[in-house]
């Protein structure tokens, strides 16, 4: 199978090489796409002079910065058009390990639509990450999980591989949360389309460059998502058993 792994970055100079050089050492097969939303530290012309280096590496450059979502969507639609079997989202930061990735590709051919890299799954863990942010992070995926009725243990995680189908069944243009809020919702269009999603332990590890772009906003952003989504989806099942009846 043909993987495209997309790395967004936004001012991430001293992370990308040494991500990208080990995502290169640990999966040779998988081509790359850095999507940079013309970071100001000058991450999208370094991209562009790793990429003339290696014939595997592509950039794509975004006017500004649109966050996350819009990112990503860009980057699997370039993915999708160039003929990838299966998209891959990673981190520039190398919270996300390369090393850890075949365990991602593996779980898509023996036949998940959706593979998820989990933090709370049996045998995943975090490395050097505050408390807070694992607390928000826990009790996010617990509400997400009993408002939507999920089994998914780590909603927000961004560290995933796409089998093409998924992403072709979920309609990228239907997807327009930023963040957090993201990671979550295309979480919850494969699980409603009833595709089958595993979730694979691993080991996030906090940055050690550069610092995060997540926000009180992008947390508030996917907690009113979350609830909206939950209580339409109640409704909607309320109403068809009403319609029965
Ligand atoms: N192009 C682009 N545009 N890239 C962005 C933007 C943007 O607006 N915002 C963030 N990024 C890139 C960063 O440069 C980095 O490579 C990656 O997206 C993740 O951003 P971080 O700012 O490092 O996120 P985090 O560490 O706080 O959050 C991580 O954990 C979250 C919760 O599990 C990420 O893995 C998130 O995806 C995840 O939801
Ligand atoms: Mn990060």
């Amino acid at each position: 199978m043909r993987v495209l792994t997309i790395i967004p970055t936004f001012n991430e100079l001293e992370s990308l090489p040494k991500t990208l050089g080990r995502l290169r050492a640990a999966v040779p097969a998988s081509d790359v796409l850095v999507v940079d939303d013309n970071s100001p530290d000058g991450t999208g012309q370094l991209a562009d002079s790793l990429a003339a280096e290696d014939s595997q590496v592509h950039v794509l450059h975004r006017k500004g910065k649109e966050g996350l979502g819009a990112a990503y969507i860009a980057g699997f639609k370039w993915g999708l058009e160039a003929g990838y079997d299966v998209l891959v989202e990673m981190d520039a930061d190398g919270s996300h390990k390369p090393e850890q990735l075949p365990l991602l590709v593996d779980a898509v051919e023996q036949g998940a639509d959706l593979a998820i890299g989990s933090r709370w799954v049996k045998g995943g863990s975090v490395v050097n990450w505050p408390l807070y942010r694992q607390l928000i992070s826990r009790a996010g995926s617990t509400y997400a999980r009993l408002m939507l009725g999920m089994g998914i243990k780590d909603i927000t995680a961004g560290f995933k591989a796409f089998r093409r189908t998924t992403l072709e069944a979920i309609g990228l243009d239907q997807v327009a949360s930023v963040g957090y809020g993201f990671q979550v919702d295309l979480k919850w269009r494969t699980a409603k389309l009833g595709l089958k999603i595993v979730e694979v332990p691993v080991t996030f590890v906090e940055r050690e460059f550069g610092s995060s772009k997540m926000s009180g906003n992008i947390v508030v952003e996917a907690m009113i998502n979350v609830t909206k989504w939950g209580l339409a989806d109640r409704w909607k099942r309320l109403n068809k058993r009403s319609n029965k009846a």
